[in-house]
């Protein structure tokens, strides 16, 4: 008995600092210290994408399931950090910046294949070719995207 009164202690107490927890995850007042979501600097890295890796074209551009193939890619792999609507979290930043929507499919291929491992965005060459296409089509499918194509980043 005495067991089961400090075991519903003890769950009502976490019950109460999950609540806490859960609060402070608010969106809407991100918690000091946390990382701005349109930091521009953040985006620098895709200014380094190779004039060559920039120029591909998308080989899945015109196919009909490749957005919603990608967001599922995007579900199982990236939201955890990028967050579910690639609005960015804490851990990363926000996908529907401007940056990364002028950005050429090249460009978003070339990142996502090699990543940015000091600061932490994985590597994902491991994912088969058509799939990290699948998610550049996802993430130029969101918020407004700029038919990059015809927008490519200026030459460095
Ligand atoms: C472990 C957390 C994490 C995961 C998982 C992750 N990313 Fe990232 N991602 C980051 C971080 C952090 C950055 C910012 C890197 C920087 O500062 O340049 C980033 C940057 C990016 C960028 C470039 C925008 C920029 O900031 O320059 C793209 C595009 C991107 N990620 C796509 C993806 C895709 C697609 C996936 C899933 C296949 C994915 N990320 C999974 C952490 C993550």
């Amino acid at each position: 008995m005495r067991a089961m009164a400090a075991a519903l202690g003890i769950s009502t107490t976490f019950l109460a600092v999950s609540v806490v927890l859960a609060q402070s995850r608010n969106p809407d007042k991100p918690p000091v210290g946390a990382a701005p979501k349109y930091d521009p600097a953040v985006y620098a890295e895709l200014q380094k994408a190779p004039e060559k890796a920039r120029r591909r074209t998308n080989p899945l551009q015109n196919d009909p399931d490749a957005v919603a193939a990608g967001a599922i890619l995007f579900e199982q792999h990236c939201a955890e950090c990028h967050g579910n609507a690639a609005q960015g979290s804490r851990k990363a930043p926000s996908l529907l910046a401007p940056e990364v929507q002028s950005a050429t499919p090249g460009t978003l291929f070339w990142l996502v294949t090699n990543g940015v491992v000091r600061k932490k965005m994985p590597v994902w060459s491991k994912l088969p070719e058509p799939q990290r296409w699948q998610l550049v089509r996802y993430i130029q499918s969101l918020a407004g995207a700029a038919p990059a194509a015809e927008n490519p980043a200026p030459k460095p």
